[in-house]
């Protein structure tokens, strides 16, 4: 921890790169999905689903919605769940500048909610913020989507073809935002250090960015879910105990309350900066480039569950990379 603080005191981390998962939003009282009796994925029996991921497929949502929509309505971003020390400590990386790029797998919207500008936040899973039909993807009115969901319980239907509507949250077999594949090509060789914080990496293609790094990682987790490499850093534990000495140590203020201008940060930003807006953010991001390094391809991938053991496949990636080196 205190080589951490030091690395970022000296300025030797200034372009600070965050992966991170539903654990960092547990103390939120959101719980995460694969935690052995807590998780989601063990508490769904009131969904009856055929298996726990069904909750977040197309063709499960296109028989059976309800599932997927009661969850939206228990999660809906800024009804209920507040961000945690975890949120404000990334708030702060990036008022101080420190920070090159969150990628997170949440889709409980709380680093927008912590006000983590838009810049600097890819939501690899999407949000609540946009809505979409899932038969001719045309979009849908969120603010409608939202009343049909939270407080009518209902499922949200296309007025353009009658299919369903979902949220823009991404389901398994669905591809990722393409704002996630255009930064991450020029943030990967750009990092000096990756905080990977409360995620078991077990869906790709997020899972794969710890091994895309050349630059030294810290963990931030419960359990060890990555290879620790030399140079590496494991803080074992609850995330926002360890952010919080980590404040302390580097003499931060953690803001623990709730932003009292969210509601205006709903409507001005959110109820949905337009994808056009979005990508000349994105555009402008490509001036301040011009670093060397050799741009590390991502396809354009879908999400998907990865049922391999994490070490295996870390072993595994070693091999090709050394096989492609040779
Ligand atoms: P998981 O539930 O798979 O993993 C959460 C990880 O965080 C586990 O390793 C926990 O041990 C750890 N953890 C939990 N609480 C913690 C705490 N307070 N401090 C530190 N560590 C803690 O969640 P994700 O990796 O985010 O897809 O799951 C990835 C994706 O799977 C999700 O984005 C979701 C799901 O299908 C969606 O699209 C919503
Ligand atoms: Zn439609």
């Amino acid at each position: 921890m205190e080589e951490l603080a030091e690395l970022i005191q000296n300025g030797q981390a200034k372009r600070i790169l965050v992966l991170c998962g539903a654990g960092i939003s547990t103390g939120a009282g959101i719980p995460d999905f694969r935690s052995p009796g807590t998780g989601l994925y063990d508490n769904l029996s009131k969904y009856n689903l055929p298996y726990p991921e069904a909750i977040f497929d197309v063709d499960y949502y296109r028989k059976k919605p309800d599932a997927f929509v009661s969850l939206a309505k228990e999660l809906w971003p800024g009804i209920v769940f507040k961000p945690t020390p975890t949120h404000y400590f990334l708030k702060i990386l990036a008022d101080k500048g420190l920070l090159l790029r969150i990628y997170t797998q949440n889709i409980d919207g709380l680093e927008f909610l912590a006000g983590i500008p838009d810049d600097k936040l890819v939501e690899c899973h999407g949000h609540f913020r946009t809505s979409a039909c899932i038969d001719c993807h045309k979009a849908s009115d969120t603010e409608r989507v939202k009343e049909t969901i939270v407080q009518e319980m209902e499922t949200p239907i296309c007025i353009y073809c009658r299919g369903y509507v979902k949220p823009d949250v991404v389901f398994f077999g669905e591809n990722l935002p393409d704002r996630f594949h255009s930064l991450l090509k020029k943030d990967i060789p750009k990092a000096d250090i990756l905080l990977v914080m409360g995620t078991s990496l077990q869906v790709a293609p997020v899972s794969l960015i710890p091994d895309m790094v050349r630059c030294n990682r810290v963990l931030f987790n419960r359990d060890k879910v990555m290879t620790i490499r030399p140079g590496d850093m494991f803080l074992q534990g609850d995330c926002d105990s360890n952010v919080e000495k980590l404040a302390s140590l580097l003499g931060w203020a953690l803001q623990t309350e709730e932003l009292n201008d969210n509601e205006e940060r709903e409507e001005g930003r959110g109820v949905e900066r337009n994808q056009e807006e979005m990508k000349n953010i994105d555009k402008e991001d490509d001036g301040n480039e011009g670093e060397g390094g050799k741009e590390t391809e991502v396809a354009n991938l879908e999400k998907i569950h990865i049922e391999t053991n994490k070490q295996e496949e870390t072993n595994e990636n070693q091999k090709q990379e050394d096989a492609s080196k040779g």
